[in-house]
């Protein structure tokens, strides 16, 4: 599997120095606060339980399984699978592993509205692929417009074990 990688664009030091400044930036802005984390399947599962080990806060979390309406309509839609969480009155932090074109954090603002508050937490921001506009309050890191595995990220289900980011070599695609 790692011989698939050809550059790696975070490392395991990196996530972790990542994780400690937005757990601590959290930590600061919720003080007195019991936020929920909620985490988007099945992308988020590793940033998230790094991330809340660094917020000293008490807190609860829960995961969210969205998928994207591809379909033919280019403002697309999000539909949710299985449980929703229970967000009425709560300080809710939506943690997310990346954030492309932002239709799903858009859409997903929607159906938060019972929350107390809302904020959104993401590893990375592939900020020139932009087309929905989505307010994000927690950022990991910017990123160029690649398509990175690891640390979560799949290529086709595969990669996310690995414990660094990094880009597959183009033949792994063919
Ligand atoms: P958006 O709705 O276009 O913002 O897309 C966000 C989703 O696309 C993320 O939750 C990821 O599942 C997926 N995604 C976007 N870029 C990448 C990537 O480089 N690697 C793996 N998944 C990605
Ligand atoms: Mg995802």
């Amino acid at each position: 599997m790692k011989n698939d990688i050809k550059e790696i664009l975070f490392t395991k030091e990196d996530l972790n120095a990542i994780c400690d400044r937005l757990g601590k930036e959290i930590t600061k802005d919720y003080a007195g606060k019991q936020p929920l984390f909620i985490g988007l399947l099945n992308g988020a599962v590793f940033f998230m339980t790094d991330l809340i080990r660094h917020v000293d806060l008490k807190c609860s979390i829960d995961f969210l399984k969205v998928s994207s309406y591809e379909g033919t309509h280019s403002t697309g839609n999000v539909r949710v699978d299985g449980h929703f969480p229970d967000v009425k009155g709560k300080d809710v932090i939506i943690v997310e592993d990346i954030i492309d074109t932002g239709k799903t954090l858009y859409e997903l603002k929607n159906l938060m509205k019972e929350a107390n508050s809302y904020k959104v937490c993401v590893l990375l921001d592939k900020k020139e692929a932009r087309q929905f506009d989505v307010h994000v309050d927690y950022v990991g890191s910017v990123v160029p417009k690649k398509f990175v595995v690891g640390y979560g990220f799949d290529y086709n289900e595969v990669y996310r074990n690995l414990p660094y980011i990094g880009v597959l070599k183009e033949e792994v695609y063919m």
